[in-house]
């Protein structure tokens, strides 16, 4: 990590500037050492991915966590397999979250929950050689997914500012960044409302936030197929938690994507 990225972020136990722990040249990228906040709270840095989560994790999160640990490295097999299943290209499908890209000028974008890093993977492939126009952030609670996505951003020479911590108190200053963006795991999120209205602290304003996950269109699950996707996994059951949009939230659109299988939610700060 390096100086532009410790400016992004706060410390997620009182909200102050984190600075690096001891003395480095301005410019340093840090892999392995410690970063402290304004009031002394001391963070760890490992492979160069700063750790700020705070507070601990819930049994429940945690339980979810060992999960996505464990299928880190299969992740990207086992995604694919939504793709036969529901007639989609997933991975043309997240093209579908850069529509929000403004069409020049510099764009700060975080993915809050980065996973594979699946969605950026697909804005380079949009982007290639304006992807310089970009300041991408991705931020996890799974320290193995991280681990795979920092893994493939080297492969393809991208920089992204990676980060360990949670949603449900994001480490990242306010009022940053133009679009945030989160895919496939708000359904079973303890703390929905706490994680929209951190993604909308996080946004300029003027920023959009965009929330993409399972969950069929009220016409498609009515029908046979609709029936059978929910039968054989019951998260495409879900629906828009629209309820939890935060009430200053400007601009809330819902659509249904990805052959209705899929609900988007976009607004504006
Ligand atoms: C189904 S995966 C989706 C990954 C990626 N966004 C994608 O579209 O392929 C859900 C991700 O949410 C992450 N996650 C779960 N709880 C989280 C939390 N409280 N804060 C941040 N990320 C979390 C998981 O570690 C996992 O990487
Ligand atoms: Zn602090």
């Amino acid at each position: 990590m390096n100086e532009p990225h410790l400016a992004a972020l706060k410390c997620p136990k009182c909200g102050k500037k984190i600075r690096l722990s001891g003395n480095f040249e301005p410019r340093t990228e840090v892999n392995e050492g410690e970063i402290v906040c304004e009031k002394g709270h001391v963070w760890s840095v490992t492979n160069g991915i700063p750790s700020l989560v705070h507070p601990p994790v819930s049994a429940d999160d945690a339980k979810w966590i060992s999960d996505y640990d464990e299928m880190a490295e299969n992740y990207d097999e086992l995604v694919k397999q939504y793709d036969d299943w529901l007639g989609i290209d997933m991975m043309k499908e997240r093209l579908r979250l850069f529509h929000f890209v403004p069409i020049e000028g510099p764009v700060r974008m975080i993915d809050v929950s980065i996973g594979t890093g699946a969605n950026f993977m697909a804005l380079h492939e949009q982007y290639k050689d304006k992807i310089g126009r970009f300041n991408l952030h991705g931020m996890d609670l799974s320290k193995e997914m991280l681990q795979v996505s920092c893994r493939k951003f080297g492969q393809a020479k991208m920089s992204v500012s990676l980060t360990h911590g949670s949603v449900f108190n994001i480490p990242y200053q306010t009022n940053f960044f133009n679009i945030v963006i989160h895919s496939g795991g708000i359904n079973t999120f303890s703390d929905i409302s706490g994680t929209l209205r951190e993604m909308l602290r996080i946004a300029r304003s003027g920023g959009t936030i965009i929330v993409v996950d399972e969950g069929l269109s009220p016409r498609k699950r009515e029908t046979k197929e609709g029936k059978a996707i929910i039968k054989a996994n019951n998260l495409f059951a879900s629906k828009p938690p629209i309820q939890h949009i935060p009430d200053n939230a400007k601009d809330v659109e819902v659509i249904y994507v990805m052959n209705e299988t899929f609900y988007q939610i976009a607004f504006k700060k």
